[in-house]
């Protein structure tokens, strides 16, 4: 029934096997960027990191919550963003997730923050409106685009904003290595929607995140483009809501989804042989469930290609109640509506569990 549903969908083949997949793996990505997401400007010439706030008695005193300057130098230029931390008080080393979040609240109606420190993981936050503002650019506004752009010509294939806000993630794995209770084999990068597209886009970008977790990213994030339902391509670049969030040749496809050399499985494969995970919500038909998890399948021949397990599915969509978690691709789909709850993360994190403990 599943290779059915995705055979209708017409999707590009993301493998055929024969270059190796490290080669391969490289393409998926310079696709993605040069038809998608676009490329970055300038590359950072130094980070480095400035603790500005601690706070001890966090969670009862179960974590350190600390306040975090990342500096970004472009050579003369620096920008600086916060990121929001919480160190689990432990011996020894622990995972730690870098949650790409819309607010910078500590703990957060999207990140539970205490659960996630009670089940042994460490948590590294950042608001992406801190890295740049999420509407096109304004001339005059201060912030990481301005930086990134200054005396750059923006092009067809220049970054859009999930671009940057990735690379932001990247930059803040770097303060995790830096961190003596995090454990460098099991880095996360999570988000949600928007951040879910973006959390995706880290993985592809960033091999040392060994979990790549997107929850409700829907449309340009793990959702198949083609015949999906919900937000459209057309939809998603129209002038008046998120074109900024690509580049330019993103745009042109809008009229014929067809002409896309790619689909959005090869984002989730991009991080092939990591582990992904992807969350969809039942109701969220704007995301649309059923195109995340054709993705989701439609991916795994890679995992499976290389030796791995990949997706391993019945052969049905799944239900509300399955937790969809042998394999290197996790996947579930819960009641309700578009949100970044408890449970997906409980879900999120129970796969997670399975695979390092
Ligand atoms: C809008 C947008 C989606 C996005 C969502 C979000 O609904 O159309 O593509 O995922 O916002 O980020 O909340």
């Amino acid at each position: 029934m599943l290779k059915e549903l995705i055979e209708k969908r017409n999707i590009p083949l993301v493998w055929d096997g024969t270059a190796p997949w490290e080669t391969r793996r490289k393409e998926l990505v310079d696709i993605l960027l040069k038809e998608e997401y676009g490329y970055m400007p300038k590359k950072p010439t130094d980070i480095s990191f400035e603790t500005v706030m601690e706070d001890t008695s966090f969670c009862a005193g179960k974590a350190l919550l600390r306040k975090v300057n990342a500096n970004i130098s472009f050579g003369e230029d620096k920008y600086t963003f916060p990121i929001y931390c919480a160190l689990p008080n432990i011996e020894g080393k622990c995972p730690f997730i870098v949650h790409i979040n819309f607010r910078s609240d500590f703990p957060d109606r999207y990140m539970p923050a205490e659960e996630i420190v009670d089940r042994g993981y460490g948590v590294l936050m950042f608001n992406y409106k801190d890295v740049t503002l999420d509407a096109y650019h304004k001339e005059g506004v201060n912030d990481l685009y301005s930086v990134l752009y200054k005396g750059e010509e923006i092009k067809s294939d220049s970054a859009g904003k999930i671009m940057i806000w990735a690379n932001a993630a990247s930059w803040v794995l770097e303060y995790a290595l830096t961190l003596p209770m995090a454990d460098p084999d099991n880095l996360i990068v999570a988000g949600h929607s928007r951040l879910g597209k973006t959390a995706l886009l880290a993985g592809a970008l960033e091999e040392r995140f060994k979990f790549v977790y997107s929850n409700d990213s829907g449309c340009s994030g793990a959702a198949i483009t083609r015949d999906k339902i919900g937000e459209t391509l057309w939809l998603i670049t129209r002038d008046e809501t998120f074109r900024y969030w690509f580049n330019e040749n993103y745009y042109k496809h809008r009229d014929d989804v067809h002409s896309l050399p790619f689909d959005q499985h090869f984002l989730i494969a991009a991080s092939a042989p990591r582990y992904v995970y992807v969350a969809s919500a039942k109701l969220d038909s704007w995301a649309d469930p059923e195109s995340e998890f054709l993705s989701c399948v439609a991916a795994s021949e890679v995992w499976e290609k290389l030796g791995k397990k990949g997706l391993i599915t019945p052969d049905k969509l799944p239900a509300t109640s399955d937790n969809v978690h042998e394999g290197d691709i996790g996947y579930h789909v819960r009641e309700g509506a578009h949100y970044f709850s408890r449970e997906d993360w409980n879900r999120f994190l129970d796969f997670v569990d399975s695979k390092i403990k």
